[in-house]
């Protein structure tokens, strides 16, 4: 088991988890933060040509406008500034590209059915960034204030959010130390901006191909009393090495594992779930659970809410180890594997290479296709085709 960060309360329980932020880092202390109601808006006048939304991938092509709050110690927040897309003065000495103080988040906007814009369980994005910030030593802000401004920045580039009722409107909210001083100490300076990219799929195969994955013990994503549970940027830089080492092997993405047996944390930038047959016949959904390690994803948890809520098979928060995998594996127990996040929705996996051996996941050809089911659940969802206050209108 590994050490926790958080209390043994809090290991198992989102609701928990969140509870804590709200109650650290959210609006039931006053929290001196930028307000809407002084935004100002400068509105492009070179419009960008719409790109075709069959040749659109993942983050390559940015809206229009951006959002930007500057915060300084000596004067706190100022007017968050909806302006043309543009590029950032930037200092050599900037904390940021010396000690990667900066945080980020990933959420999408999409165009329902019903012709509404609406962003996916947001209140979360913006509790989980603020979460961060506080990780990586950056000031407080107040989320709905924010999440105000992202909705507003969202109706100024309304044109870019996709209408094909496949792709989506990928937006980075991101939170920058700023200050131009070289000292190993938080920034007395900051910046919290936001871009969008009207976005297609993020595995060019699409959704529904299986991903293949590595497997290497030799290297760790995040360790216990570390900062994995959040979204710092410098959590992302080391996994880009081992990513190239899976792709020099033909495979798609990194299992990530901790400890000396191996447990299963999470795949590339995405969490992580089985389906397996327990001795007694009884199905059972594990994922592993939020120790402080694992980023507490909104598709995780939307995928623990749906199969919570269907109360048809065992839903475990669990850490799951190699061997155990293996063992099902061979005992025809292991049904399916997924990986699931913002970017990708959720994407089967059909092979692990571990210490040089290959475990083929029957995900594709189980017959019980959960990980479609949930797939189908949330983007009926997302795209209006289902009511749920999950889908939250930007107007
Ligand atoms: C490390 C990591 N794990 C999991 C996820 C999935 O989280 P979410 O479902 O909120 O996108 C992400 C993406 O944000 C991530 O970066």
């Amino acid at each position: 088991m590994k050490a926790s960060v958080f209390s043994s309360k809090e290991l198992f329980s989102n609701h928990l988890f969140l509870r804590r932020l709200l109650k650290n880092t959210g609006r039931m202390i006053s929290v001196k933060s930028f307000k809407f109601e002084d935004l100002t808006l400068n509105q492009s006048v070179n419009l960008q040509p719409l790109p075709d939304p069959a040749t659109l991938f993942f983050g390559q092509v940015f809206s229009d406008h951006m959002l930007k709050i500057e915060w300084t110690e000596s004067n706190g927040w100022g007017q968050p500034q909806i302006t043309p897309l543009h590029y950032l003065p930037m200092h050599p000495g900037s904390k940021v590209l010396h000690y990667a103080q900066a945080v980020f988040e990933g959420m999408k906007a999409f165009k329902r059915l019903d012709s509404k814009v609406a962003l996916f369980r947001p209140e979360l994005n913006m509790k989980r960034l603020l979460a961060s910030a506080e990780r990586a030593s950056l000031p407080s802000f107040d989320c709905e204030e924010l999440l105000k401004c992202i909705k507003k920045l969202i109706s100024v580039d309304l044109r870019c959010v996709p209408a094909d009722g496949k792709s989506s409107l990928y937006i980075r909210p991101t939170y920058i130390g700023s200050e131009n001083s070289l000292g190993v100490s938080p920034s007395k300076s900051a910046l919290l901006y936001v871009v969008t990219c009207p976005s297609g799929p993020y595995f060019k195969t699409g959704l529904t191909q299986p991903v293949s994955l590595l497997a290497d013990p030799n290297y760790v994503r995040a360790c216990p009393g570390g900062a994995g549970a959040y979204k710092l940027a410098a959590n992302y830089a080391p996994s880009l090495y081992v990513q190239k080492l899976a792709q020099e092997q033909g495979l798609d993405q990194v299992l990530w594992l901790y400890g000396k047996d191996h447990q299963v944390c999470e795949a590339g930038a995405m969490n992580v779930f089985f389906l397996l047959k327990k001795e007694s016949g009884q199905l059972e959904l594990v994922t592993p659970p939020l120790d402080g390690t694992i980023l507490p994803g909104v598709t995780r948890q939307s995928v623990l809410d749906l199969a919570r809520n269907w109360k048809e098979f065992d839903v475990s928060e669990r850490n799951i180890v190699m061997q155990e995998l293996i063992n099902l594996n061979k005992e025809k127990r292991l049904l399916e594997m997924f990986i699931c996040g913002t970017a990708c929705t959720l994407c089967p996996v059909n092979l692990i290479r571990f210490r040089g051996n290959d475990i083929k996941i029957p995900t594709m050809g189980s017959g019980n296709a959960m990980y479609l089911r949930f797939l189908k659940a949330i983007t009926d969802i997302q795209y209006g085709r289902v009511e749920s206050n999950w889908s939250v209108p930007i107007n």
